[in-house]
């Protein structure tokens, strides 16, 4: 049975609009072929396109394909759908196993239906036109849905009640609840109706608006394209990340010291303050992987370049970095500096591989090396070329490089290049400004992947569009020292994730404006189990790596960087979770537990993997704070207290404490914190949270963290099976894959240690003197 859809109402009059929008008008013919069924309305063509049974896609172009999508975005092909189709009283009726669409002759409308027959996408109002190439559509939103993902946006958890841009944007100015656009654009919602919960992806690479302040509807609107969105089923919240990461593609694995700690700075100016940089870590025994270079490694902002005189070895540096288990990252802006002298340039100019106006003439714009111009990345052979300039870094050493100013960002009043460029030939910078970082970015992956030789390559980004995790990491750009943004970061990194954005993470102490330790110590705390951890400040702040704020605060910043470390193997099985299903390392609780409203809304708490949560302290001077606990118990990772889920506590924090929570029955895998993921862990110790009774499992990953060798099986998981009763815990272990690790795995028990224990049907016996044993 269908839901009945006559709730849905026009909200056409309350929209201010002086342009006149044209309606489709009535379907005229529809054509079935297989399961691509292709319309006419009296004003346009379109296609429903079944790419699943749980993924349909719907095209609606009264351009004529003037605006035709050039969207990077979606990798996978339509597989083979099973479909049942019926005419019915004014259209059709699509079937799949998950989904039905609706057609509506008159006037032409379309409602999504999920298996059980509940409304997921309807058109409140017929979709409409202006001639210049906008759309608009509005979808039907009951008053008490709530709307996720939309990737790097301010603001809270839950996206209602705002209008939402996408428009890749550098914002300097302070970014507070109003600032929109980022530097992002991910035209992706996940919707979560009484629990259940669906998707909806606008495939449109130009600038777009959700607005999300309406009770009962949305509106998304393009500036130009046909209509092309498609629809998840969900119905879990994991299903739907399933569902977009199947057609987006999945992060591939980083290498392991893109998971440790990194500082930075804007900038360290010279190689020796590098190295003593690098000193001091060791000498303080502090973990560290990365050392970012900033801008001013080069010779006045020319990429692939070091100045002379403040870099005169990079090699060397790079050389001693890695003895010291440190890697090196370079940033690498887009804009190249006009000098008739310069390499790139002259290259670049005469191979015809930069941004031009329809007349040929070069677009010219002010970055940092000055007046710069900007690679056509959407010519397949400039991000070929950009690619192979690469091996000036991976050629002395470097495996990971640093994407900034990727918007692009211009120093000008529209603060990017003038919508008139060309690109490709034919594509207007109004059409694929959001898509200029990413094909940047795909473009330094790429380079970096050839040179490397079977290595992971590491690229940092900030500008982005659906799909960018396939090649880069993204942090959350310029941020401030400020409580606030400290908060803000939670739900920014949150709906990132639930953006398929998996690996990312903000400026750890804040970028712009001045920190002080008590922020840092809180900062650091919360960045250890963000995905990605690094450090980053800008030039005339405060210095803030972890001992600039006195001895006090540099205990309690190092406990954390090391605590990150201990945690490595968890968050490293988690990035392989990611590498494989799309479900992200960082999670709201509603993830978890859709089915429990009071998650719905939680923007201050997180969950690392399923059974962990995370509860930040984020204001000055506080030691406590309220925390919600889901369902099941709860154990204090610190004190051992246990919490009964299902209501709220006030939970103690002082300054050095993070309160984290794990769930009754969890296995946790932690190593020993080390100064470096380049030193190998010998053991690894598997925590239980011992339960009276049931069953609970975990999966540990581990790989040899470098390489690609785990897409051939390369790679090993222990898949380990709990069952707790009469005092008794049965243990089932299965591993997989070809690698053999390392370490040897023990077994601690939080909680009461059961007094039979038994291993794949063989009773064990714990070692009286460490109260564990190996599995
Ligand atoms: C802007 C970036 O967001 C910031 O992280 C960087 O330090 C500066 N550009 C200078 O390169």
């Amino acid at each position: 049975m269908l839901e009945d859809t006559s709730f849905a109402i026009r909200p056409i009059d309350q929209l201010d609009e002086k342009e006149v929008w044209q309606p489709l008008g009535d379907v005229q013919k529809i054509e079935g072929k297989k399961q691509i069924f292709a319309f006419t309305c009296e004003n346009a063509s379109g296609k429903i396109h079944f790419y699943r049974d749980d993924i349909v896609r719907i095209t609606i172009d009264p351009f004529a394909q003037k605006y035709a999508s050039v969207s990077p975005a979606v990798v996978a092909a339509p597989e083979k759908v099973t479909m049942h189709v019926q005419e019915v009283e004014n259209g059709w009726e699509l079937k799949t196993n998950a989904l039905t669409v609706v057609i509506e002759r008159r006037p032409f409308r379309i409602t999504v239906y999920d298996r059980e027959g509940k409304v997921l996408v309807r058109d409140v109002e017929p979709v409409r036109f202006q001639a210049k190439g906008r759309m608009r559509c509005a979808h039907a939103l009951a008053p008490t849905d709530v709307v996720y993902g939309l990737g790097e946006k301010t603001g809270v958890l839950n996206k209602r009640g705002a209008v939402w841009k996408m428009w890749n944007t550098d914002v300097y100015a302070p970014h507070n609840l109003e600032t929109d656009p980022l530097y992002q654009s991910h035209p992706y919602m996940m919707v979560l109706k009484d629990g259940h919960a669906h998707g909806v992806f606008f495939d449109h690479t130009y600038e777009t608006t959700f607005d999300l302040r309406h009770e009962s509807f949305y509106t998304f609107t393009s500036e130009g394209g046909a209509l092309d969105y498609y629809v998840f089923a969900g119905p879990h919240p994991k299903d739907v990340l399933g569902q977009y990461t199947h057609l987006v593609g999945r992060m591939p694995l980083p290498p392991k010291w893109a998971l440790g700690y990194h500082q930075s700075r804007y900038s360290y100016e010279t190689e020796q303050e590098v190295r003593e940089l690098i000193d001091t870590f060791r000498k303080k025994h502090i973990p560290l992987d990365a050392v970012y270079l900033d801008i001013h490694y080069m010779d006045e902002y020319r990429v692939f370049t070091f100045d002379q005189n403040r870099f005169p070895h990079p090699k060397s540096l790079v050389q001693y970095a890695s003895e010291q288990g440190v890697r090196i990252v370079p940033i690498v802006d887009p804009g190249v500096k006009v000098d008739a002298e310069y390499d790139t340039y002259r290259d670049g100019v005469q191979k015809d591989y930069f941004c031009k106006y329809a007349d040929g003439t070069l677009f010219k714009g002010d970055v940092w090396p000055g007046t710069s111009v900007f690679p056509d990345f959407l010519k397949k052979k400039v991000r070929k070329w950009w690619g192979e300039q690469h091996a000036f870094y991976t050629s002395i050493g470097i495996e990971g490089i640093w994407n900034d100013m990727n918007e692009p960002s211009v120093f000008n009043e529209t603060k990017t290049m003038d919508d008139q460029v060309v690109h490709d030939g034919w594509k207007t910078h109004r059409q694929v400004h959001n898509i200029y970082g990413m094909m940047m970015t795909e473009a330094t992956y790429n380079g970096l992947k050839k040179q490397l030789k079977g290595k992971r390559p590491f690229v940092l980004t900030r500008a982005g569009f659906s799909g960018i995790h396939r090649y880069a990491a993204v942090w959350t750009g310029d941020n401030r020292s400020f409580w606030e943004h400290l908060e803000l970061s939670l739900p920014m990194c949150l709906n990132l994730g639930l953006s398929a954005v998996a690996f990312c993470g903000a400026d750890v102490g804040g970028f712009a404006h001045d920190a002080h330790g008590g922020l840092l110590v809180r900062w650091t705390q919360v960045g250890a189990f963000f995905p990605y951890f690094r450090n980053h400040c800008a030039i005339g702040f405060a210095r803030q790596e972890p001992w600039a704020f006195g001895e006090t605060y540099e205990q309690m910043v190092k406990r954390y960087i090391e605590l990150r470390y201990e945690w490595l193997p968890h968050l490293y099985t988690l990035c392989f979770e990611a590498y494989q299903t799309g479900v992200p390392m960082m999670r709201p609780l509603m993830l978890e537990y859709p089915d429990d409203a009071e998650t719905w809304n939680i923007s201050d708490q997180f969950m690392v993997g399923n059974e962990v949560m995370i509860a930040p302290v984020m204001r000055p001077h506080t030691f406590h704070r309220l925390v919600y606990f889901p369902k099941g118990r709860w154990i204090d990772y610190w004190t051992k207290e246990k919490f009964e889920g299902g209501r709220r506590y006030i939970v103690e924090a002082p300054l050095d404490r993070l309160p984290i929570f794990v769930k009754e029955g969890a296995m946790i895998a932690r190593a020993e914190a080390k100064q470096s993921t380049s030193i190998a862990d010998e053991q690894l110790t598997l925590y239980v949270y011992t339960m009276e009774e049931g069953i609970s499992s975990y999966t540990l990953y581990d790989d040899d963290g470098t390489t690609f060798a785990y897409e051939k099986g390369e790679y090993v998981n222990m898949h380990i099976r709990a069952t707790f009763s009469d005092d008794a815990v049965h243990f089932e272990i299965e591993r997989e894959g070809a690698y053999k690790p390392p370490w040897q795995l023990h077994v601690v028990f939080v909680g009461d240690v059961p007094s039979t224990i038994v291993v794949n049907g063989e009773r064990c016996i714990i070692d009286e003197a460490t109260n564990t044993f190996v599995l």
